[in-house]
């Protein structure tokens, strides 16, 4: 076997991390099971804390399954999001979470409001697959071994040809209620920390996009 420094140029790989955008409209082919295998071979090669290794993967092929799971998550986050449609519900989360957390909410509140009035695919945009990564809750690291087991997926599924698109809403709901994980059949020591819808995107990016400055401090 060739190792990534040996067959991928400094070049190619820069710009194919420069090339990842997030997919979310999907054709209606499904993913081959091998095809995911393969991703799931390459999330457990991420490094996890202290090499515990105890992240385990999700595989959400069904379509019914996946528009319960959407509406469960959007029935999930409304709740939250519902005393914001009032001028006292916005004051009071003013208060309790700041002018930069309600101005984003509010984006939410509106999305989630059609979404539910449209019955829409507002959470996986109808992928044909999602890839959901628990681990133990009582692992401080789990949070970041999911979400490296997870990026190394996506990268992995890009070079093929396909899509992939952080699933964080349905992060925000598996928080805020155990039905979701226990649709999912997580056991209760653990947590869904990662997850990605997963298809071949309708379209190709025929760019990357520019990326607000950052600061950087050398020191
Ligand atoms: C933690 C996290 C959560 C995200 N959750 C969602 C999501 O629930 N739905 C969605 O469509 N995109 C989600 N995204 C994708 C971002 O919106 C996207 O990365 C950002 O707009 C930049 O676009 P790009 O990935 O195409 O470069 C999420 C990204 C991250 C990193």
């Amino acid at each position: 076997m060739a190792y990534g420094h040996i067959v991928i140029t400094p070049e190619a790989m820069r710009a194919f991390l420069l090339a990842r955008r997030s997919t979310r409209a999907f054709r209606e082919q499904p993913v081959p099971g091998e095809i995911i295998e393969q991703l799931i071979e390459v999330g457990t090669h991420a490094g996890t804390a202290s090499n515990a290794q105890t992240e385990n993967f999700i595989v959400i092929r069904d379509p019914i399954l996946l528009s319960e799971l959407d509406e469960m998550v959007i029935g999930t986050i409304w709740d939250k999001l519902k005393p914001l449609g009032s001028r006292i519900g916005r004051r009071l989360a003013r208060i309790r979470h700041g002018e930069e957390m309600v101005k984003q909410y509010v984006l939410y509140y509106e999305r989630f409001r059609a979404a539910r009035e449209k019955g829409e695919g507002v959470v996986f945009r109808h992928a044909p697959a999602v890839i959901a990564i628990h681990g133990l809750k009582a692992n401080r690291s789990a949070h970041e071994n999911c979400a490296i087991a997870a990026r190394n997926m996506e990268m992995l599924a890009q070079a093929m040809g396909l899509g992939t698109c952080w699933a964080g809403f349905l992060l925000i709901a598996a928080g805020l209620s155990h039905k979701i994980a226990r649709r999912l059949g997580v056991p209760d020591d653990r947590n869904v920390y990662s997850a990605f819808m997963l298809g071949y995107p309708t379209h190709d990016y025929p760019r990357t996009i520019p990326r607000r400055p950052r600061e950087v401090r050398w020191l």
